[in-house]
């Protein structure tokens, strides 16, 4: 697989998932421009692929902002250098000498396997990569996507961050024909950073589940001044945990739509779960997680990366 982020805090913990799981074979790491900066959430990418101790992954810097208009960064979520909480200052390798879309072609186009898109951020690299480069479409096995909901928004009252930070680009992948499976806050919010969660990475005992137990810390004070949630939802790591065991989110195929043109709606995903429109099912829509088996695949991926055998 390929996972595209924009590390984040939850992407932070979705990247240490996929590179912590026996079963996944991460071939490279695309950023883009959303909670942060492009430049500091490469970075940020960097940081905790050189913690997790991998080496060997590329990592190639993306879009520095969303297909159209300009970008809006979470700082408020994630703080200025976009994992705010823990001191990340560690030597980290250095990036591709590739944009992220092109990374992803070869990976994809060099791979013996199909290849599995995991999109943790605004759509805008996984789009640019459809439209430049519609050949691999084929080789792409499916697209697993953090966003959106069937519910209402976390950035506007019926949008989701990452699609409301790029519509345009999330509209082309919808549209692509592609398999897809959306992770939204539907599910997300299910999967809280409680005290307990915090105390389990703190109780890893090693430096890796330290800087989890930090991250979530930061992220928990976020949540509670701008929601009032005081346990923050671990949207990103959702995505990773459903390619490795697909038990972990219970899915119905449906007919989704990202509002572009909405006059306080743009960027929310019209989610038909009724089918009141007629429109065929594009999207594996998740409407059901089992959290305790979610939480078990990322301790138990930290706990391994932490103790490297
Ligand atoms: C999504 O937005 C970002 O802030 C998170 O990393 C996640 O991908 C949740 O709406
Ligand atoms: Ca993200």
């Amino acid at each position: 697989m390929i996972v595209d982020c924009d590390p984040g805090h939850d992407d932070a913990l979705a990247l240490l998932l996929a590179v912590g799981d026996p079963r996944l074979r991460v071939l490279g790491v695309t950023t883009v421009a959303g909670n942060q900066t492009l430049d500091k959430t490469t970075r940020n990418a960097l940081r905790m692929l050189a913690l997790a101790g991998v080496d060997g992954v590329p990592v190639a810097a993306g879009c520095d902002r969303p297909l159209v208009g300009e970008l809006t960064v979470a700082e408020n979520i994630h703080g200025a250098s976009g994992l705010d909480g823990p001191d990340l200052d560690l030597p980290v390798a250095e990036v591709a000498d590739v944009h992220a879309v092109e990374l992803m072609r070869r990976l994809i186009v060099e791979s013996a396997e199909p290849v599995t898109l995991v999109a943790l951020g605004p759509l805008t690299n996984v789009a640019l990569l459809l439209r430049r480069h519609p050949e691999v479409a084929p080789r792409v096995r499916r697209v697993v996507f953090m966003g959106g909901s069937t519910e209402r928004g976390n950035t506007t009252p019926y949008g989701e961050f990452n699609i409301v930070t790029d519509p345009e680009a999330a509209d082309i992948v919808l549209r692509s024909g592609l398999p897809i499976t959306m992770i939204g806050l539907n599910v997300t919010h299910q999967a809280l950073a409680t005290e307990q969660i915090i105390a389990e990475f703190r109780g890893l005992g090693t430096r890796l589940g330290t800087v989890c137990a930090e991250l979530m810390t930061f992220f928990a004070s976020a949540y509670l001044r701008e929601f009032g949630l005081p346990h923050p939802p671990v949207h990103d790591p959702i995505a990773v945990a459903a390619v490795i065991d697909a038990s972990v989110v219970r899915t119905v195929a449906a007919p989704v739509a990202v509002e572009l043109t909405g006059t306080y709606t743009r960027g929310a995903t019209v989610v038909d779960l009724h089918h009141r429109t007629g429109a065929a099912p594009n999207v594996d829509v998740a409407v059901g997680l089992d959290v305790d088996a979610f939480w078990d695949l990322l301790m138990t991926a930290v706990r391994r990366l932490g103790a490297p055998a």
